[in-house]
């Protein structure tokens, strides 16, 4: 079948949006995707402009959050083609998620073909190169049918929605954009829960330590590991990431997200830089042998992190050069400016 077509890539026209000057908020754009599971199969509804969606009142997405996420970039290139990053480990995960909930996978071939084509329908959202906007992705995955029961749906439905988004921590990336973060005393996700996966619920249940963190005028929460409250998990909605001598280290838990970015920083750190890398648990205390921090993730990118507060402890850190590198050599592939030695950037061609 014929894709439609709205746009074509080599199409230069724009929005009427300052990009430049975007924050990290909704707005709508014209077009979203959307594919519903019924009777065992997928089918594809296609471009749809209504951004409402009309869900059965008995919904178990809307109850019992069986409810799941994604959040990728896409950019336009300095070389002016249009970049999206890694989307097919987004699709795995989204699917790791589906299993964890018990519910329907998205083939990852209905994965791909609604990221392309939602974004070919709405190219004049993408942001000009060098602007230091993206085009944020958001496919979303709930179950939906008429039930009031504590059991998984028998129907899914699946949609991608796009905006365009400026840096997810104001000001953005920068030797004096230091942010500050508040150690939570609740917890994001339960030592053998959801926390591995990208559910809605475990966004909801961090909201109040976030919260409770900007009102003290921190810019995130991190939260400690949830069995013994000593080692650092995450930070809002990012991987935790030190220098500690040479190392690049990280944490290793099975409570927190599995970040592609930090996947990604990890293996550019020790396979084209050559620096050591080590995922493993990080105590709190540790911190007094760190050089220096920061966090990862789609939307924070790299963002280096100044000063931690736990309680009437705390702990502050200088900017670190290796942050500077390791942001310009993700941007750089993610952009085109760069080779892409591992081949992570998909392109999107009309
Ligand atoms: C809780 C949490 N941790 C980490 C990340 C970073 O993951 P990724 O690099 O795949 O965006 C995210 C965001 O997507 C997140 O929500």
């Amino acid at each position: 079948m014929e894709k439609p077509r709205y746009y074509f890539v080599d199409d230069r026209s724009t929005a009427n949006i300052d990009f430049s000057n975007l924050g990290f908020d909704y707005i709508p754009c014209p077009y979203r995707f959307e594919a519903v599971f019924e009777h065992g199969i997928w089918r594809v509804r296609g471009l749809l402009e209504d951004g409402t969606m009309h869900l059965r009142e008995g919904s178990q997405g809307l109850h019992y959050g069986q409810q799941l996420f994604e959040g990728m970039k896409v950019q336009r290139g300095s070389d002016d083609r249009i970049y999206a990053f890694r989307p097919r480990d987004n699709s795995r995960r989204m699917n790791d998620g589906a299993r964890y909930l018990c519910g329907a996978e998205v083939p990852e071939e209905l994965f791909i073909r609604g990221l392309e084509e939602v974004v070919q329908a709405n190219l004049p959202y993408i942001p000009p190169a060098g602007s230091g906007a993206a085009l944020y992705i958001r496919p979303m995955w709930l179950g939906v049918g008429d039930n009031v029961g504590v059991k998984p749906a028998a129907d899914y439905v699946f949609r991608i929605f796009v905006t365009p988004v400026g840096p997810y921590f104001k000001g953005g990336f920068g030797p004096d954009q230091g942010k500050s973060c508040m150690v939570s005393a609740h917890d994001r996700a339960a030592p053998c829960g959801s926390g591995h996966i990208k559910a809605g619920g475990n966004y909801a249940a961090s909201f109040k330590s976030g919260t409770q963190a900007k009102a003290a005028g921190f810019a995130d929460a991190l939260f400690l590991d949830p069995a013994e409250r000593r080692y650092i998990e995450e930070i809002g909605a990012a991987n935790f990431l030190a220098f500690k001598g040479d190392a690049l280290i990280t944490p290793d838990s099975g409570s927190i997200l599995p970040s592609i970015t930090r996947k990604s920083l990890l293996q550019i750190a020790s396979e084209i830089f050559g620096w050591p890398t080590e995922e493993r648990k990080i105590a709190i205390d540790e911190l007094d042998e760190v050089a220096a921090a920061a966090c990862c993730g789609t939307a924070a990118v790299i963002t280096w992190i100044s000063r931690i507060v736990d309680g009437d402890r705390s702990w502050d850190f200088p900017f670190d050069e290796r942050w500077q590198r390791l942001y310009d050599e993700l941007q750089g592939i993610q952009t085109g400016a760069k080779d892409d030695p591992f081949g992570w950037r998909h392109e999107i061609t009309g």
